[in-house]
């Protein structure tokens, strides 16, 4: 189908034709996704569609939404055609340089408020967060707006790394506009090693008192899984999903990196698929044979967390 060029469409012309297109493109949601397409395109807020459906589009806002609808119809994925997808009750600026972060990993942020209530009432007051793999900034910054506008911390350092410079930026960005961009520390390198080395200490002789939390959700994606990607998908980072053979080679890396603090007490949540529980496991184990670790479901009720405490408390 193609899209009806016309003067004098108003709103409520141009969606139909939108959702025609994506409806034949097998998209599931076309109502409501091209309503935030023509949004995106007319650079009003959603409400204003129902608002003024007799607005008549000008030739370059139609232009946009054809351009967009388009796009869309390619199975571009719908993030990063409007260029934002909220997280946490947030909106992050994604491109196609980072992962559009998905409603499981909100479970994460959870998660770490929890640990760094518990680890309070132990009486430790000096906290470093540290988002390794931090894409767009998603789970960091999330932490950060909520611990930074509440009074849950005194001294709380948030370090975010990612071995890509280009979702670097984009993180960056996200920290600008969000408001918290001085109070994170963005690192570029692999792993954790970025984030020994920014602390200026003698390389894993760690004098600082500081609990360290790390947060990750590193690609865990199967080399079979990595073959049959949903079109939209594919469209995202490879280094973002590919996780190799069986999905946990990343997290091999980082718990092999994470046993050279061995005397330096920490945690760890990160993000796996469900049946990925008893692999992750053994490689925990592996590195961090004196750590405690618990499974927490997502709410699906599936398998999708991991706590690690080093050592337990
Ligand atoms: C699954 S994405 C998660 C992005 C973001 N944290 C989120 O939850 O939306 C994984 C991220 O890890 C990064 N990454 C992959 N391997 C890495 C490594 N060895 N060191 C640092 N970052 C890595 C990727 O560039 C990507 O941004």
């Amino acid at each position: 189908m193609k899209f009806v060029k016309g003067s004098g469409l108003t709103m409520q012309d141009v969606l139909e034709q939108g959702r025609k297109i994506l409806k034949k493109a097998k998209i599931e949601q076309s109502d409501p996704e091209s309503e935030l397409i023509l949004s995106a395109a007319i650079r009003k807020p959603r409400e204003f569609i129902y608002t003024h459906p007799e607005y008549a589009l000008s030739r370059s806002e139609k232009g946009n939404f054809a351009n967009f609808i388009k796009r869309r119809a390619k199975r571009l994925p719908l993030a990063y055609i409007i260029g934002v997808k909220e997280f946490y009750g947030l909106a992050f600026f994604v491109n196609k340089n980072v992962l559009i972060p998905r409603p499981e990993t909100e479970g994460l942020i959870d998660l770490a408020l929890k640990e760094i209530n518990e680890i309070r009432q132990t009486g430790i007051d000096k906290i470093d967060i540290i988002d390794i793999g931090t894409g767009s900034g998603a789970i960091i910054l999330s932490l950060a707006k909520t611990i930074l506008g509440s009074r849950i911390m005194n001294d709380i350092a948030f370090f975010a790394v990612d071995k890509s410079k280009k979702s670097l930026i984009i993180a960056q960005e996200n920290a600008k506009r969000l408001g918290v961009n001085e109070h994170i520390q963005f690192l570029h390198g692999n792993l954790i090693q970025p984030y020994l080395k920014s602390t200026q200490r003698k390389r894993y002789k760690i004098q600082d008192a500081r609990y360290k939390i790390f947060l990750a959700n590193l690609p865990y994606l199967t080399s079979k899984e990595m073959k049959n990607l949903q079109p939209e998908v594919r469209y995202e980072p490879r280094q973002a999903l590919d996780g190799g053979k069986d999905g946990l080679d990343v997290y091999r890396s980082f718990f092999k990196q994470l046993a050279k603090l061995q005397n330096n007490p920490f945690a760890a949540i990160c993000e796996i698929a469900p049946g990925q529980k008893n692999e992750f496991l053994k490689i925990v184990k592996a590195s961090l044979p004196q750590s405690a670790t618990e499974f927490i479901k997502d709410l699906s009720s599936r398998t999708r967390f991991a706590a690690i405490e080093n050592p337990p408390r």
